[in-house]
């Protein structure tokens, strides 16, 4: 996603600091002994109940529209850009929603953070297909960021994957079941499906749908229940 920079943004980042997190890149280096404090006093969410996680959320919709409407789960939305999930994050002030926090990293450093065995859930809207072959470590599904996610979510967790890329959603399926997912609810046109009926609709994905698009969606576990 391309943006220009936005204007004040630091003293934006600065006014919702309690809802946007910036990862503490000092941290990348070494390892954190204790993660379980260190995540606890980092999102200072209740932590019983369930938590949900977003890679690559963009501006926030989804997550905003997802915490609104399931107040019994924590959700953390993660983002690369500064200029893009400072949106979310806005918003999520706004709101007041007291079950939502925006984390600013890459999802590749997110294992640092997160506790092992801590995630239920985690959703992947609209990922970038990174089509140069060359180039496919980046993509969100591949078995190098599998790995990791292995390490965070529990043992019944689940993934969600939304996208508009055939090839994007064909590589999902080979590296998710390479890794040992299994592959559930599965479909090639979710909003003429019946899983359609609780969907939420992403910003990507409202302007995929305008341009007449089918939308690529599957579950994948990390056992068979
Ligand atoms: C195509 S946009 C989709 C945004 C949103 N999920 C939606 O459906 O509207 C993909 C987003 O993923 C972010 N992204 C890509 N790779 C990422 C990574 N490794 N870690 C965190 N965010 C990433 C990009 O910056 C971009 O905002």
């Amino acid at each position: 996603m391309r943006m220009r920079r936005k204007k004040n943004l630091e003293s934006r980042v600065e006014e919702v600091s309690p809802y946007l997190i910036h990862a503490d890149l000092s941290c990348l280096d070494s390892r954190i002994t204790d993660k379980d404090k260190h995540f606890a006093e980092m999102v200072n969410f209740d932590l019983s109940i369930p938590l949900v996680i977003e890679l690559g959320c963009g501006k926030g919709k989804y997550a905003i529209d997802y915490a609104t409407q399931n107040p019994t789960v924590n959700y953390l939305a993660i983002e690369k850009l500064t200029n893009v999930i400072i949106v979310g994050a806005e918003k999520a002030q706004e709101l007041e929603l007291k079950n939502l926090k925006f984390l600013c990293t890459g999802a590749e450093y997110l294992e640092r953070f997160l506790p092992d065995n801590s995630v239920d859930k985690i959703i992947i809207n609209f990922p970038c297909p990174f089509h140069k072959e060359t180039y496919h470590e980046k993509r969100l599904t591949d078995i190098r960021f599998l790995k990791l996610y292995d390490k965070y979510l529990k043992t019944d967790g689940e993934i969600a994957l939304k996208t508009d890329n055939q090839r994007m959603f064909a590589y999902s399926i080979e590296q998710l079941s390479l890794y040992g997912f299994v592959i559930s609810e599965v479909t090639l046109d979710l909003h003429n499906s019946k899983y359609n009926e609780d969907n939420i609709v992403t910003e990507y994905e409202q302007r995929y749908t305008e341009q007449g698009l089918p939308i690529y969606r599957l579950i994948a576990k990390k056992r068979k229940q």
